[in-house]
């Protein structure tokens, strides 16, 4: 049985604004869990996510997805 990965996605504005929204439904869709966070006043490096006890700045699906260590793509039908 796998663990789900539980990913944490700032929403704040300027992480909206550097694709936290997008990465966050990327995300989902890869089968993790996503919380929505509040800003957490990283926002030079937006957009933040928090895997754990671990920020990713810039976060990107690719660089998300390798800190999760959990490689591997799913189709998935844009909303
Ligand atoms: S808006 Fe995301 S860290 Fe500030």
């Amino acid at each position: 049985m796998s663990k789900q990965v539980v990913v944490g996605v700032c929403h704040g504005p300027r992480c909206r604004d550097y694709g936290g929204l997008t990465l966050a439904a990327q995300l989902k869709c890869q089968g993790m869990a996503v919380e929505t966070l509040g800003c957490q006043s990283l926002c030079t490096y937006s957009p933040i996510v928090r895997l754990h006890d671990r920020i990713i700045h810039r976060a990107t699906l690719e660089r998300t997805e390798t800190a999760a260590d959990a490689p591997g793509r799913r189709y998935c039908l844009p909303d």
